[in-house]
């Protein structure tokens, strides 16, 4: 079965040829046919009109053994990080702008769960503690595909990946989890239509822009970071991908009260008491867990567990290189001390202040 087209930059052709085990062809350029390069159980097939090739993977093979195969492919390739654009008058980059279109013409269904965060907020704790009490009843139906499968990114279009569009559109699961990080004014309307739960998770901003820089150094899906002092910078004028901070967590705060199917959690209050956590969203859900299932729960959503697996520690997802920064990095708050300086703290906190002054929410920089 041949599967969908994929568009990848490189930076050099000849390093589709760079290794001798792999059959990677070079052929001539009308054809635009690039290399051929065949795995233990797939091919993959790169035409190249310039630096532009495209390629085609199968689809029906289990995603851990895929991500291995593209993995080695994307070692042979260089994918360009994108530039840092506007969007509707959000900071974004391309590969979660791309295919808009199709994101914004989404039909949620009224048992689709919608996870919001901001990047970096708690999004992989949030979203495997929802796999584990919908699908984690017993061992034998425990998640088996990595979380980025088992819960599609809505709006991320990247090469080597089904877009998180088809991958929602084939769950057949009840209820589907769909993650995104848009700002409020870009979900897809379908989702109020349908009425559909959301649980947002904010994160303090502190804490939030160091896991922020640490992941951009290591996901090369966003854009170049630059250094911590820039970054820094960059966020406070809301420069990232997802536009500010400031207006994303205030965005959805004040969305619960028009949308009381909304449940808004903190990172910090989840790290204070996961239990407490857990309950409060279970009883939102209206899901009731037994003493055994909550306690399966719990134990496999603990920081160390989570980056153990290899289904929810991104070990496998091949744009992002854990050698630089893991992306189960630290998981605690407070971090921030270990990179703010007294004055950047300081001028944050004022900056902080002003942004936040007609807000009723509030967060806690520690524990
Ligand atoms: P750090 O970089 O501070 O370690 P997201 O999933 O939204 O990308 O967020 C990733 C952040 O959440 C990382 O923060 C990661 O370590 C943290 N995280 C993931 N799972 C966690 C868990 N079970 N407990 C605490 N923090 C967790």
């Amino acid at each position: 079965m041949r599967g969908r087209r994929e568009e990848i930059t490189l930076n050099s052709v000849n390093r589709l040829a760079v290794n001798p085990s792999e059959s990677a062809v070079l052929s001539p350029a009308p054809q635009h046919t690039c290399g051929t390069l065949t795995g233990p159980d797939r091919t993959a097939t790169h035409t190249v009109p310039g630096w532009t090739a495209q390629f085609w993977t199968q689809q029906a093979e289990h995603p851990l053994q895929r991500a291995e195969f593209n993995s080695r492919l994307s070692s042979m390739m260089e994918v360009k990080r994108p530039e840092l654009t506007e969007f509707r008058g959000v900071c974004m980059s391309h590969y979660f702008t791309d295919n808009f279109d199709n994101v914004e013409k989404f039909q949620a269904r009224p048992d689709d769960i919608l996870i919001v965060t901001y990047p970096k907020a708690g999004t992989t704790w949030i979203s495997h503690i929802l796999e584990l009490i919908y699908f984690g009843k017993s061992p034998e139906v425990l998640p088996s595909l990595p979380i980025y499968e088992c819960v599609p990114f809505l709006e991320l279009s990247a090469p080597g990946l089904a877009t998180g569009v088809e991958l929602a559109e084939k769950m057949s699961s009840r209820p589907r989890l769909i993650k995104t990080h848009l700002p409020l004014q870009l979900v897809p309307p379908s989702f109020w239509e349908q009425n559909c739960r959301v649980i947002y998770v904010a994160r303090n901003p502190k804490d939030n822009v160091v896991s922020f820089f640490h992941f951009d150094r290591m996901n090369f899906v966003d854009p170049e970071p630059g250094d911590w002092n820039s970054y820094l910078e960059r966020f406070c004028q809301g420069k990232m991908v997802f536009g500010s901070w400031y207006d994303h967590v205030t965005g959805w705060w004040e969305r619960r009260q028009t949308h009381p199917q909304l449940l808004y959690l903190f990172y910090e209050d989840m790290k204070e008491d996961l239990p407490r956590e857990l309950d409060r969203l279970c009883d939102f859900l209206g899901v009731a867990l037994g003493e055994a299932e909550r306690d399966r729960v719990l134990r496999a959503t603990g920081f160390e567990a989570m980056k153990n697996n290899r289904l929810t520690n991104y070990s496998t997802f091949d744009m992002m290189k854990h050698d630089i920064s893991p992306f189960m990095r630290k998981g605690m708050v407070g971090d921030w001390k270990n990179h703010f300086t007294v004055a950047q703290s300081e001028a944050f906190d004022e900056d902080y202040r002003r942004k936040m002054k007609d807000s009723t929410l509030s967060f806690r920089m520690e524990l």
